[in-house]
């Protein structure tokens, strides 16, 4: 049938731009050629075994596939465990709901909050499913621009009033994929401020909240005084517990916001898997060491390959959080999708244009820190004989 009627939404989604990438790295592939691949956001490390145990023991009884239509209670005392001890915040059991994944929530909760032509504030550059959000509610979409010069924090006192006021919530992000850096303590504090003054939800995802290297540890945003008046926070077990296809996250803070959220998606899931929830209740109460021992090997890589990169005289700052790195192209090249299509049929390094997470992306690329420092080591090898920083 060729006069099928797509909707004005999924018109609106843009494929892709890895569709030329995907092309030439199977291009290399199928001619014997290495691809050293830097554009993946999934961890290489292993779930602790401890983690994949409890998933194993609970796939092994029959009751466990049953619908669990709920978080268990042990489920939701495991999130209030984790977040008084790693963060310092106690949380009521209905301030807690688990989602599919941080994307999962992202993608439904804009139907929570906005009706269709309402408008929401995203960062650009940003993780592209913070726009998504809007999108799929029919929202407007307005975009806060965030820039190296300001530290990537958005001018919160230059957003045009009239935005603000038909504006129902703003996505924020620290350490922010792809822009890799932390935001610091008195911006939160200003946030919360300029939420509750303009009645504005603040949807604050926190995926990388292990993996900081300019301080220890990273912080939650109900952490500030009066945040859980405002918003919640995005909690993904997907990246400090390397569990990403596991999906499993939650959405954490505001009462009001989690019981509408819950509604909702009593009406589009029958809740997380058994052994899903059983594997992230041994995650969360269980030994935690190893979160800090990757965090050190995180850190090795980012200084592995920004000083790397240095060296052989591409000028790359050290990333401060997230598991990338985000760097300025070289001069010399048309845009970021023109420097990663050279680089990769120079070089077989995958990296991802910057493009991709808007227009303020252009001129950037990401790479993302899933390869080890032996390998590391080559691939600065391979750049600085392919001699494309010269
Ligand atoms: C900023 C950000 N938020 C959310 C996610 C997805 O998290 P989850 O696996 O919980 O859906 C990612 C994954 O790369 C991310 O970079």
């Amino acid at each position: 049938m060729s006069d099928i009627h797509f909707s004005r939404m999924v018109n609106n989604i843009q494929p892709g731009i890895f569709g030329a990438l995907n092309e030439k790295k199977e291009e290399r592939l199928k001619n014997g050629e290495k691809v050293y691949n830097l554009s993946v956001g999934t961890p290489d490390f292993p779930p602790a075994p401890h983690v994949m145990k409890a998933m194993q023991e609970a796939c092994a009884d029959p009751e466990n596939y049953k619908y669990s239509l709920a978080d268990l209670p042990e489920l939701l005392q495991a999130v209030q465990y984790r977040y008084e001890k790693r963060f310092g915040v106690q949380l009521e059991t209905d301030e807690i709901m688990s989602v599919y994944g941080s994307q999962e929530a992202m993608a439904h909760i804009g139907m929570v909050l906005c009706d269709p032509g309402d408008t929401i504030l995203v960062p650009n550059p940003g993780y592209p499913m913070f726009e998504m959000s809007g999108i799929m509610a029919g929202a407007r979409i307005e975009y806060y621009t965030i820039r190296e010069e300001n530290g990537y924090l958005p001018d919160l006192e230059g957003i045009p009033e009239e935005v603000l006021k038909r504006t129902r919530y703003m996505i924020v992000s620290y350490p922010l994929n792809p822009v890799c850096v932390c935001a610091p303590d008195e911006f939160y504090v200003r946030l919360i401020d300029f939420a509750r003054k303009n009645h504005i939800v603040i949807l604050h995802d926190n995926a990388y909240s292990d993996i900081i290297f300019t301080r220890k540890q990273g912080r939650s945003f109900l952490s500030f005084e009066g945040a859980k008046d405002v918003g919640v926070e995005f909690y993904s077990l997907s990246k400090s517990y390397n569990l990403t296809g596991a999906r499993i996250s939650f959405v954490v803070g505001n009462k009001e916001i989690v019981s509408k959220f819950r509604l909702l998606r009593s009406q589009i899931d029958y809740g997380i898997f058994y052994p899903v929830q059983l594997a992230a209740i041994a995650a969360m109460t269980g030994p935690d060491d190893f979160i800090e021992a990757q965090r050190e090997q995180y850190a090795a890589r980012n200084r592995a390959l920004c000083g790397g990169l240095r060296s052989i005289g591409w000028n790359v700052p050290d990333s401060q959080g997230t598991m990338f790195v985000w760097a300025k192209i070289p001069d010399g090249f048309d845009s970021s999708m023109d420097f990663c299509l050279k680089l990769m049929e120079k070089t077989g390094v995958i990296v991802t244009p910057g493009s991709a997470f808007g227009s303020e992306g252009e001129g950037y690329v990401r790479m993302a820190l899933v390869v080890d420092e032996d390998m590391i080591k080559e691939i600065i090898g391979v750049l600085d004989e392919s001699g494309i920083f010269r």
